[in-house]
């Protein structure tokens, strides 16, 4: 299986570069499934209803959320009634939404999408270790799902990586978010699983972390309230990774960054 995995969107600039980008990608790199983190897409905080459906039209087969999942409070009620929208798996038990889904990729291959939640320098939370071993139970790679992809998000790579490791072998790819920045990592841990420790944001890279730079540097070095943070508006860097995987296992056979427009080098798979 084919899987594209797109970072952070991060305000307009964001939205409207994985639009553009993400129709293309999939046919240029011949796209099973595709999963883009969107918790950023609204002004930088929270994703609405509308911005989620015009992702879906463009060609997300799964979104995930992450710690800005409820910025945007309509999202509350829409997640309840869209499965393939995704908040973390390890909330609290009784929030809306899902934390995990399977859908089903081209040539009807079913595939298992979860994300779960950091609590290093997070807000605390269920255990992701647990959480993630408890969803794993109910589900086989190679067997009742042909991929199974991981979308972690949190701050400290220490967690991530040691997230990837304890699921080496169970799961097609483990890909990180949260950071906004690419990490230079993407590899197959000797289990078999892809691991990348960030997918990067998407949204323009002169800025904080995708914020205007001005009010977000002013933040840093002057001990006083300033501007509310505003997303950077110049053109964004679609950020992310593509793992191919084996149907047989669900394994990953190799990862590669993507990364398209904007300020940041090109990366783009090639056959
Ligand atoms: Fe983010
Ligand atoms: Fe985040």
């Amino acid at each position: 299986m084919r899987i594209l995995f797109i970072g952070d969107i991060v305000g307009r600039t964001g939205r409207e570069a994985v639009a553009s980008a993400l129709p293309r990608l999939r046919e240029t790199l011949r796209i099973d499934l595709a999963v883009v983190n969107a918790e950023n897409a609204s002004h930088g905080f929270g994703l609405s209803p509308d911005q989620a459906a015009a992702l879906f039209a463009a060609g997300a087969d799964v979104i995930t959320l992450g710690n800005h999942a409820w910025d945007r409070k309509e999202i509350i009620p829409y997640i309840a009634d869209t499965p393939r929208l995704l908040r973390a798996l390890n909330f609290p038990a009784g929030t809306p939404g899902g934390g995990s889904v399977v859908v089903e990729a081209t040539g009807g291959r079913r595939a298992l999408v979860f994300q779960a939640m950091g609590r290093l320098y997070m807000d605390p939370l269920d255990c992701p270790f647990r959480t993630t071993a408890e969803l794993l139970s109910k589900h086989r790679l190679g067997g009742t799902v042909a991929a199974i992809v991981a979308d972690f998000h949190a701050e400290a790579s220490s967690e991530k990586m040691a997230f990837a490791h304890f699921l080496d072998g169970q799961v097609s790819a483990v890909i990180g978010t949260h950071t906004h920045c690419p990490s230079a990592d993407a590899q197959v841990l000797p289990g078999g699983t892809a691991f990348q420790s960030d997918a990067g944001m998407s949204g323009d890279y002169d800025s904080v972390i995708g914020m205007a730079k001005d009010a977000a540097t002013l933040r840093f070095w002057r001990k006083l309230p300033g501007e509310r943070l505003a997303p950077a508006e110049g053109e964004a860097t679609v950020c992310g990774a593509f793992i191919e995987t084996d149907d047989a296992t669900g394994l990953a056979r190799r990862i590669a960054p993507v990364r398209v427009g904007g300020r940041l080098a090109e990366a783009m798979p090639t056959g």
